[in-house]
């Protein structure tokens, strides 16, 4: 049975190492993959547990992998892809498009980018795709590439068939011409000397993550991708987050179905 006092320091802990915030609702969550975590370590005292994670990354990494929701499809929210089909065929930021997706999970979103620009720039080497998740198993799926059903049951069946091999009953295997362009890095959006250094890019997808982060985390994470985007750049959210109203960061636009942020740049913001 996981007390009071055990549950607030597990939760200080994951925020401290993710942003992700637990509210009391959420200890019979954490109780069970404590347990989980606990019988697969055999360690049987809570005490002991906390103790390892705190001074064993490995271990710790572990149970933020346990913690964290997974959550993704292939050709989730369209209307977001569908307005970075068409960014890409008017802004010219040049060649290649530089895309981030973070975080990334399995893979499912950075495939889907590519995919879309594969379609639309009909090169490979116009666009480079980097994934980020701060899930070391979730990455290692993502750069398996094999997915089941519920994965690609969203995707067009065109697509699935271009850029898919089936290698099972119910699986498929993206195929190499996209998976190529897709690099995959672990790391927390928290982290502003990691985030620095992935680069600058000109699209920014970070879906589903702000939703379980406090504000301090969320300005945070939102600052530090303002810092590796591209003047003019563009972020895309999920549809239950927004960038803060107050901030100057970013300017909404609507594209298409959807509303995006544009970076707004330094001189820009001085007027
Ligand atoms: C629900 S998935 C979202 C996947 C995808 N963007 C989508 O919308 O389908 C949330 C992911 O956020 C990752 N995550 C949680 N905290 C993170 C952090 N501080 N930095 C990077 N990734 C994080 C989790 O590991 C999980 O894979």
């Amino acid at each position: 049975m996981l007390t009071d006092l055990y549950f607030d320091t597990l939760r200080k802990l994951i925020y401290e190492n993710t942003g992700i915030v637990f509210d009391d609702r959420k200890k019979y969550f954490v109780e069970n993959r404590v347990k989980e975590h606990m019988e697969e370590l055999g360690i049987s005292s809570l005490k002991e547990y906390i103790y390892r994670l705190k001074v064993d990354k490995n271990v710790l990494k572990e149970f933020i992998s346990k913690i964290t929701v997974n959550e993704t499809y292939f050709y989730r929210e369209y209307y977001h892809l569908k307005a970075l089909s068409y960014l890409v065929q008017r802004e010219n930021f040049g060649f290649p498009v530089k895309v981030l997706s973070i975080p990334c999970s399995t893979g499912e979103e950075p495939y889907s980018i590519a995919i879309v620009l594969n379609e639309v720039l009909e090169n490979p080497l116009k666009f480079e795709v980097v994934g980020v998740d701060i899930d070391r198993n979730a990455l290692k799926k993502a750069k398996e590439g094999v997915y089941g059903r519920r994965s690609v049951s969203k995707l067009p069946r065109e697509y699935l068939e271009r850029y898919f091999d089936r290698v099972g009953e119910d699986l498929w295997r993206i195929r190499d011409v996209v998976k190529r362009r897709v690099r995959f890095y672990e790391g927390n959006i928290l982290d502003r000397v990691f985030m620095k250094g992935l680069g600058r890019f000109h699209y920014v997808f970070c879906k589903n993550l702000l939703i379980y982060f406090d504000d301090r985390a969320r300005v945070q994470a939102v600052n530090n991708l303002y810092d590796i985007m591209v003047d003019g750049g563009y972020l895309f959210l999920g549809h239950a987050e927004s960038v803060s109203r107050a901030s100057s960061l970013f300017e909404p636009v609507k594209v298409q179905d959807t509303i995006v942020y544009k970076k707004v740049t330094e001189e820009e913001d001085e007027w």
